[in-house]
């Protein structure tokens, strides 16, 4: 049995950190946005009881170091599926390490497909919180849409979708680990906070303008990116009407409202950053295809 799934990027319209939690990690106030730049994950059932990942891109681990297979190995053990073997094949379309959450996406369409080919043993609220312990982004992966995520990520609560935009996405070659973020958050005595409340004001009755008047990612305050400032004003020169980085970087979104402008600014990213993407926003983090 196997099933075909489209794991969408996401990018943070909106990110604000509140603080440092107990357990280390940071109380997060983000508007999440998934984007049609998708992984293709093909999950297959075997009777080798054993975990396989195949991904089309060569740099990424195929072990217990790939999110993905760790999101097959606790299926299984909490599903008490002991001896079903899962091979995964992941066609890699999401850069890695680049605020999309390319890895999240791939763990999140793992975990709906093995669900489905197991007739739903968990519920949608039990598969949310077995995505939480995986990884912060994978909760988000497995909704998707327009969503506000609060606490680590994992709190969710639905937003009226955006309007229908084209997103250019631009990742430098440096990669950014998002625990080397975090940790720079500590160190950097003060950071200029967002005005969070007037935002999800203006996310939850749909306007997109206010909002992104009142948007930001503070990430930018203190995580250092090549390329930002310049790509952001090929954006801008290109008629974006909103640019940010995504996450903790190093992904820089602008948004367009025509496809010309969006196109034409990616033509000429394409001359001196990375990976260039034109897309558009979704309504759904994982779907079988
Ligand atoms: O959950 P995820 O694996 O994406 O997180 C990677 C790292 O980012 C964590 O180990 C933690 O250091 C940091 N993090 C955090 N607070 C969050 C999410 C992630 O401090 N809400």
């Amino acid at each position: 049995m196997k099933i075909s799934v489209k794991a969408a990027a996401k990018l943070n319209i909106f990110l604000d950190i509140i603080r440092r939690l107990d357990n280390g990690y940071h109380s997060l106030f983000m508007i999440m946005q998934s984007v049609g730049l998708y992984d293709v994950v093909k999950v297959t059932l075997s009777d080798s009881g054993k975990v396989t990942v195949l991904c089309s891109d060569p740099s990424l681990p195929c072990d217990g170091r790939n999110i993905a297979f760790r999101a097959a190995c606790k299926f299984l053990s909490l599903a008490g599926l002991s001896g079903v073997g899962v091979n995964i094949d992941i066609e890699k379309n999401i850069p890695c390490a680049a605020g999309l959450a390319g890895g999240s996406a791939d763990a999140a369409a793992v975990l709906y497909a093995l669900n489905k080919l197991h007739g739903e043993p968990f519920c949608e609220t039990r598969l949310l919180e077995i995505g939480a312990e995986l990884g912060s982004d994978v909760p988000f992966c497995l909704t998707g849409g327009t969503r506000l995520a609060q606490n680590m990520g994992e709190v969710l609560s639905p937003l009226p979708p955006v309007p229908d935009v084209f997103f250019v996405l631009a990742k430098p070659c440096s990669s950014v680990s998002t625990m080397d973020a975090f940790a720079a958050f500590g160190e950097h005595g003060q950071i200029s906070r967002l005005d969070r409340a007037g935002a999800l004001y203006c996310a939850a009755k749909g306007d997109f303008e206010g909002l992104l008047k009142l948007s930001g990612n503070v990430f930018e305050q203190f995580v250092e990116v090549p390329d930002r400032v310049s790509i952001k004003s090929v954006m801008r020169r290109n008629g974006s009407t909103f640019c940010q980085m995504s996450g903790s970087g190093p992904t820089v979104f602008g948004i367009f409202d025509n496809p010309e402008g969006a196109e034409a600014c990616a033509a000429e990213l394409r001359e001196f950053v990375g990976s260039v993407f034109v897309c558009r926003p979704v309504g759904r983090g994982v779907e079988e295809i």
